[in-house]
Formats: structure tokens, sequence, C-alpha cells
């Protein structure tokens, strides 16, 4: 049975969360394992490139990240979901991805699959969502993670603008369980 983490690059109620509400609902009820996380929300240290984990695998810093790494080794599906920052990922995120390093230097994260939702406030055509979903990608490349989805959702400026595009993220869902499932 495929374990799903869901991490959720805003702290907001808002786009994601809203994103990440359904997809958790859909995925629960095809009876799969489905957690969320919300780094933002947790304790989590800067790193700070000591690369003591490149040695060892393990990070000298105990806080929020010693779950989050075990949830992250137990999962096959990893779904980012991420607001564009100045046309990046979140900086939750990439304190989160930084922290994740532990695991490229034990090549733990070899083989997962990874599942990227971006959400801009700007237009498709204006590049709103580019620079977070290349990011994503590396980080899938770099790390011999498979980015096997992914989904830009663009004009989402307030809490809930996401929500007219409904029909979107039914489709999204859909392929979502339609690849997890395979
Ligand atoms: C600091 C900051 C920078 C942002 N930069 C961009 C941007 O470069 N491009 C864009 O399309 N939207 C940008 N946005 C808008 C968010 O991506 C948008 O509101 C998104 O829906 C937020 O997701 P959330 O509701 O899940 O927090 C920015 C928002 C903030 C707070």
């Amino acid at each position: 049975m495929a374990r799903v983490l869901i991490i959720i690059g805003s702290r907001r109620e808002g786009n994601c969360a809203i994103l990440e509400k359904k997809i958790r609902k859909a995925l629960k009820k095809e009876r799969i394992s489905v957690d969320s996380i919300t780094p933002g929300n947790q304790k989590i240290y800067l790193c700070t490139g000591c690369m003591d984990c490149d040695e060892n695998g393990v990070c000298d810093f105990k806080d929020d990240m010693v779950e989050n790494v075990e949830k992250v080794v137990s999962s096959e599906y990893l779904i980012f979901l991420t607001p564009t920052r100045w046309n990046l990922l979140s900086g939750d995120l990439k304190i989160f991805m930084d922290r994740l390093n532990p695991l490229y230097a034990s090549r733990k994260l070899e083989g997962k699959k990874l599942i990227a939702l971006v959400v801009g406030s700007k237009k498709k055509e204006e590049y709103s969502t580019d620079g977070a979903l290349t990011s994503l990608g590396s980080f899938a490349d770099s790390s011999g993670m498979k980015m096997v989805y992914h989904k830009e959702f663009n004009e989402c400026l307030e809490y809930n603008d996401i929500l007219d595009q409904e029909e979107e993220i039914s489709k999204t869902i859909e392929e979502i369980k339609k690849v997890i499932k395979g």
C-alpha cells in the first residue's frame, strides 16, 4: 500500500491548504495512507551547511525534522504544495528541503516519487509558477527522486481563489489518484 506525505509550503489557511484538504480526503477515500505536514508551523532550525550529515546521514539538530525525516523515509510519494513567492518556491519549503540533506547523503530519497503542485497569483503567461516548479524539478533530479506529476494553478491571489478552479482541482485529484494507484 502506497504511503503519501503531503508537504504544505504555506502557513495560511489559503489555496495550498484548500488543495491539501481535498487531496487528503480523496486519497483517504481510496484507502491510501496519507499524512500532511506544514513545515512553516513547526520548529525547524535553518541548515548551517556544516555538512556533518554528509558523513553520517544524521543532522545534529533535534527539532521537528526528526519526525519529518521518519515520515519522508516511510513515504513512497511526496506531494509538495507550494505558493509562488518572488517566482520561487516558498521559503518554508526551502528550509525543509535543505534539512533533507541527511537523506540525500544516505541516498534515502532515491526512487521516491514527487508530485509538485504550485499556486501563483499571476497569469500563466506571466510565468507565475515556472520558477517554483523548476526548483522542485531540480530537487527531484539531484536527489534521485522522480517527478511523476505536476500541476500549476494560476490567478490565485486571495485565500480561496483556487475554488474558482473546481474543475481543474477535480481533474488534478483524479490524475493524482491514477498516478498513485497505477
Ligand atoms: C511574499 C510573496 C511573494 C509572492 N510572489 C509571487 C510571485 O512572484 N508570483 C505570483 O504569481 N504570485 C506571488 N505571490 C502570491 C501567492 O503565490 C498567492 O497568493 C498564492 O495563492 C498563495 O498561496 P496560499 O494561499 O496557499 O498561501 C506572492 C505572495 C507573497 C506573500
